[in-house]
Parts: structure tokens; C-alpha cells; sequence
């Protein structure tokens, strides 16, 4: 799948009631556990079963993991790559160039504090044959948004489907992701949303990719916005991003703050947050 093909703006759409075929869903044993017991087991389950993914761009191995109770499957992704100047598919060319599963670990210490840690799946660090990677919980998926929309598939609520895409647009202008395609978007069980693989994100650019993304903000998301705090995310995010690249975050959280205030003088609350 040509990546550059599928940028996700034109994703908040309107859609009937859609059947979906129900596909391979995880092992529903994860319902009880806490975010740290999933940390801890993908830290230290025994890797039983290894496949290499045949989706999206690098194809991180999926893995069987268990701890003798619990049985998880997790995704594996080892990549850390660092150019000077890279050529990228599009034909553009992108100085200074990483792509890194150290980001994967990072994004998902911001959506902790953010309050976004229920549409990024858990990622850890973890060695595993030789290699360290990132190490993700594995979601209850159905489908991806490439193969919604290849598919033609209506989503049955659209109001709640587009609350959860505005989160997710916020989340990609926050972390500058070059590489937001649309088999990193899931979806799982009740259209719940799922954002994942920000390898190619965290650029050091302080200004914003897209404000025109930014229609409307959840008034918690804005809430922890505002109050994120860059010492607390430097610190949570040690040896996974460096001080530029929380550096450049922080001014683009400024300007998306400042962007949702501006629509919010001219429009009024009610219409931009929900
Ligand atoms: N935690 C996860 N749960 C379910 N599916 C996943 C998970 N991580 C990855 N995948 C699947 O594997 C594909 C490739 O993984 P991804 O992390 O996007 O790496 P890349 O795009 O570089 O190959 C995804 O598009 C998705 O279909
Ligand atoms: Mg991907």
C-alpha cells in the first residue's frame, strides 16, 4: 500500500449502518487487567509463538506471549533507523531522518498523561531475540481504517466515530507524525478507535502539520492539554526522546491550544469542544 495514498483527513465521514464481517479477534483475557499488569507482562511473559506480519509498512513480527495464566499475543518492532537525508516514497526528502520504535514508547507515555492511553495500546521496551523493540499489547482489532474505506463500509454512528477521529487528529498534530497512514488506524470491537506505529513521528518541527485538522477538541483532552507538562514529559520519556524533539512538542501543544482558543472566540464553545 502506497503510504502517502492514504492521508486520513478525509476520514471524519458520515456513514449508514454497515455490517462487518467479524474477524481473528485477541483473546478476550484482558478485560480485568490494569495497565501496569499489562506492562509487566509484556516486560516479562515468555515468548511462546513469533510470526512476521504480512501489514503495513516494516512488518513487525507478532508474538505469542504467556506468564503460564495469561496468553497475549503483542506486536514486535525492532526498528531504529537514522538518516542524514532520506528519499521517501512520495518522492520528498526528509532531512535528519529516524524511524524508531523508541517513538512507540514515547507516544504511548503521552497518551498516558493525556488521557488518550485507551486508544494507544500499551508499548514497552523488550529485548527479544537478540534485538530491542518496542513491544505493544495486541487490540481486539476488525479491521483497519484502509480497509473500512476500501471496503466501503458506513460506520454505524458517526457522532461517536468522530469524537474518537478528533482525538486522534490532535494526537497526530501533537507528535508530527510523516507517516500517519491509514493501516495505523484500527478498529475494534463497538467502532472503537485504536491510533498505533508512531515510528515516524516526534519531529523536531514546532510548527503544526495541519491546523485545519483541528475542527472541534474533547474538553478533557484540551484540559490535560494545557496542563501537560514538559519537565513531567521529558522525564517519562527519557532515553526515548530526545530534549529537541519534547522541545518542538511543546511548542506545538502551545499552538494547538492557541488554535482551539482562537475557534472557540470566534465560534463559541459549544461548537468546538464536546
Ligand atoms: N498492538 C497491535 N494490535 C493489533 N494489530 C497491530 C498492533 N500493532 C501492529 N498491528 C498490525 O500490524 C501492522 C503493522 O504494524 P505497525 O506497528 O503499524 O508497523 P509498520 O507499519 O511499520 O509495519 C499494523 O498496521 C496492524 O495491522
Ligand atoms: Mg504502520
Amino acid at each position: 500500500m502506497h503510504r502517502s495514498h492514504l492521508l486520513w483527513r478525509t476520514l471524519v465521514f458520515v456513514g449508514l449502518i454497515g455490517l462487518v464481517c467479524p474477524r481473528i479477534l485477541a483473546a478476550a483475557d484482558d478485560a480485568t487487567l490494569s495497565k501496569d499488569q499489562i506492562k509487566q507482562f509484556l516486560t516479562t511473559a515468555k515468548v511462546i509463538k513469533s510470526k512476521q506480519s504480512n501489514k503495513g509498512i516494516t512488518n513487525p513480527y507478532r508474538l505469542t506471549l504467556s506468564d503460564g495464566t495469561i496468553t497475549h499475543d503483542a506486536s514486535f518492532q525492532p526498528i531504529d533507523e537514522h538518516a542524514s537525508m532520506k528519499e521517501m516514497a512520495s518522492g520528498r526528502s526528509e532531512m535528519n531522518f529516524v524511524d524508531s520504535y523508541k517513538y512507540n514508547i514515547a507516544a504511548y507515555q503521552l497518551a498516558e498523561m493525556l488521557g488518550l492511553d485507551d486508544m494507544v495500546p500499551v508499548y514497552v521496551q523488550r529485548k527479544w531475540e537478540g534485538k530491542t523493540g518496542s513491544l505493544s499489547w495486541w487490540l481486539p482489532v476488525k479491521m483497519d481504517e484502509g480497509e473500512r474505506i476500501k471496503q466501503k463500509i458506513p460506520v454505524p454512528d458517526p457522532d461517536s466515530w468522530n469524537k474518537q477521529m478528533y482525538k486522534v487528529r490532535v494526537l497526530d498534530q501533537l507528535v508530527y507524525d510523516t507517516d500517519p497512514n491509514l493501516t495505523n488506524v484500527l478498529i475494534g470491537e463497538d467502532w472503537k478507535i485504536y491510533r498505533i506505529d508512531f515510528t515516524r513521528a516526534f519531529r523536531t518541527h514546532k510548527d503544526l502539520q495541519s491546523t485545519k485538522d483541528l475542527v472541534q477538541c474533547d474538553r478533557q483532552l484540551l484540559t490535560k492539554l494545557k496542563a501537560l507538562d514538559g519537565n513531567e514529559l521529558a522525564t517519562r520519556t527519557k532515553g526515548f526522546l530526545s530534549k529537541s524533539e519534547v522541545q518542538a512538542l511543546m511548542a506545538r501543544r502551545d499552538k494547538i491550544v492557541d488554535h482551539f482558543q482562537k475557534l472557540i472566540a470566534e465560534k463559541g464553545e459549544n461548537e468546538v469542544l464536546y
